[in-house]
């Protein structure tokens, strides 16, 4: 918390505070109802939004900021890269609104306090690993999807970035405008506040190009932070220490700081620890290789909340067929090589174009250890891992590689291993690995992993999905993506989120196209009114329907007497 006075922040930050209380009305739309914290650069407010009818949490841009119509259209810029987010763990950011003088975030408002706060309120100012898993299981799965599908680095993260909901589920807040924020304050001059510092990489304290690899510093010097009650650095020259100096083992603090409780595991010891190594490149390359090696449930759980659907779409029949499996298997190498050429190519350089400048997964890092390939099997048997490989939707085809991976992009040569998932891929030599996950309609998906000597590591990736329920009258519908068949109604069936255009065929009935949203909590449905032909179209066979309506019409036109001609 901000030990400093309103006056001495007015004087160090050119009066974030301004002259408004409760009840004010904002940017026409935003009535003020009371400040929920303070921050180092910031206030938030908890307004009503007038138009949309709903709390929000708003962010009130320093004025140092919205003066400088350099730094408040960096920020305008940053806010818009983090609009697209959305995972159930990250805070959604609604806009960036602004006028003369004055710029303000919405965002999604949560009911709770930041993990900061909660730490404090232990008697033990701490938590044990057990409290802790489900957040970081959240954090590393909301990462993932931030890094990997989205593309955004967030650079601001520590617990005061984190926020516990009433339900106690963790929000990563500020994601892609914390940083923006505090660059566009110190290019004002505007002094930054130090504690910031205690979750930042040394490369970011250094300047550099912004990397996942600062967020994987900034989640391990949080983890130490949450196990340890203070950060790995925290009195004396912090930027020096962060560069220089390794920090004692969490067990280590734990017993100097007089922290009761059961002893931190090994494995997380090390894990920590190597989020926190000085170079980028010995880190975890991606927050799913820190779920997997801290074995967070046991299994690397992938979920991305919500991707930007595709215009390529592929069905998926929820709990596929046994011949889908077997047809996708048998395809897979093929299907793999034609869309790493063509339209996957294509959908990920749309991508790429569209990620901040200074993406480092786009970077290859130097030094990263591969696994070594034995080409004699029996030496390297008893150490070799499995790879227990699930997807939802089942029969994704994979590609796995040896080492880090720096593309978004499968290389052009051969993978080590390939089939469709769900498979048992054994006999891999412990090492690094990178697999890339490919359905036809959803956003592929790459994730590196670290494979322990005689570990089996079950991998399950969800691709973004919704449920929906299609039915039609009459029923027996045929519906169709495209050219693909999707089943006879009635059916539910797994979709790819967004618009969907569905199609229903039936051999009495004309075809008839219907769109559908497809949304990951709420089931779809959508029902097909088949309607029967006007005129039967010349040349084609008269359904059943048809043939009985004309019987009818020559038996009554026999009985009905011609009608009269109206007088003229
Ligand atoms: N979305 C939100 N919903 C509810 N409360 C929030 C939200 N965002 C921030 N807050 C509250 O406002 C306080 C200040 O947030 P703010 O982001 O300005 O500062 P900070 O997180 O401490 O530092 P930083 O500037 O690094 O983000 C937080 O500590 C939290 O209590
Ligand atoms: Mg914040």
């Amino acid at each position: 918390m901000d030990p400093r006075t309103p006056e001495e922040e007015k004087e160090e930050l050119g009066d974030p505070v301004r002259e408004i209380v409760a009840g004010t009305q904002l940017f026409q739309r935003f009535t003020l109802q009371k400040v929920l914290g303070r921050g180092g650069m910031s206030v938030v407010w908890l307004a009503h939004d007038d138009r949309l009818e709903r709390l929000v949490a708003l962010k009130l841009v320093p004025e140092s900021a919205c003066f400088d119509p350099a730094a408040c259209e960096d920020l305008k810029r940053e806010t818009h890269r983090s609009l697209p987010l959305m995972h159930a763990n990250i805070v959604r950011i609604f806009d960036f609104i602004a006028d003369e003088g004055m710029a303000a975030i919405p965002m999604e408002y949560v009911d709770g306090v930041p993990l900061s706060c909660a730490r404090v309120q232990k008697r033990s100012n701490c938590f044990g690993v057990a409290e802790v898993v489900p957040w970081i299981t959240s954090l590393c799965d909301a990462l993932a999807y931030a890094h990997e599908s989205a593309g955004l680095i967030h650079r601001g993260l520590g617990p005061a970035n984190m926020m516990l909901n009433s339900r106690a589920h963790l929000k990563i807040t500020d994601f892609g405008i914390a940083s923006s924020l505090r660059e566009s304050m110190s290019r004002g001059n505007v002094s930054v506040p130090g504690e910031t510092m205690h979750y930042m990489s040394p490369q970011q304290m250094l300047g550099e190009d912004p990397s996942p690899a600062d967020d994987i510093y900034a989640l391990g010097a949080t983890l130490y932070e949450m196990l340890s009650s203070k950060p790995p650095f925290y009195s004396g020259d912090v930027g020096f220490q962060v560069r220089e100096v390794i920090a004692p083992p969490i067990n280590q603090r734990r017993v100097t700081l007089g922290i009761a409780g059961d002893s931190i595991p090994r494995h997380w010891e090390e894990t920590i620890a190597s989020c926190l190594a000085k170079q980028p490149e010995q880190r975890p390359w991606s927050a799913a290789e820190v779920a997997s090696r801290l074995r967070l449930g046991g299994t690397v759980c992938l979920t991305v909340a919500r991707e930007i659907p595709k215009p390529v779409f592929q069905r998926y029949v929820k709990l596929g067929t046994l011949a889908a499996c077997v047809a996708a298997l048998v395809a897979a190498p093929f299907l793999y090589r034609h869309n790493l050429t063509s339209q996957r190519t294509a959908v990920l350089s749309a991508l790429k174009n569209d990620s901040p400048a200074g993406y480092a997964l786009e970077t290859p890092r130097k030094k990263i250890p591969a696994p070594e390939i034995d080409d004699n099997p029996r030496l390297t048997e008893p150490q070799n891992a499995t790879l227990q490989l699930a997807t939802t939707p089942a029969g994704a085809n994979f590609a796995i590689y040896p080492g880090p991976v720096a593309s978004k992009t499968a290389p052009a040569t051969a993978p080590l291993r390939s089939g469709a998932a769900p498979e048992s891929v054994a006999d891999l030599p412990p090492g690094r690995y990178t697999i890339f996950l490919h359905n036809q309609g959803w956003t592929d998906v790459r994730a590196e992993i670290a494979l322990q000597p005689g570990e089996t590591l079950p991998i399950d990736y969800t691709f973004p999905h919704g449920s929906v329920t299609i039915t039609s009258i009459p029923e027996g519908a045929e519906i169709f993506s495209g050219e693909i068949s999707l089943g006879h109604t009635p059916l539910t069936i797994d979709l790819p989120l967004g618009k969907q255009e569905l199609v229903a065929r039936h051999p009495d009935f004309p075809k008839k196209t219907e769109t559908v949203t497809i949304e990951s909590e709420t089931p779809a449905k959508i029902a097909f009114q088949l309607r029967a032909r006007s005129h039967s179209s010349p040349g084609k066979p008269k359904s059943a329907w048809e043939k009985f309506e004309n019987s009818l019409k020559k038996v009554f036109s026999k009985k009905t007497p011609p009608k009269k001609q109206p007088n003229r």
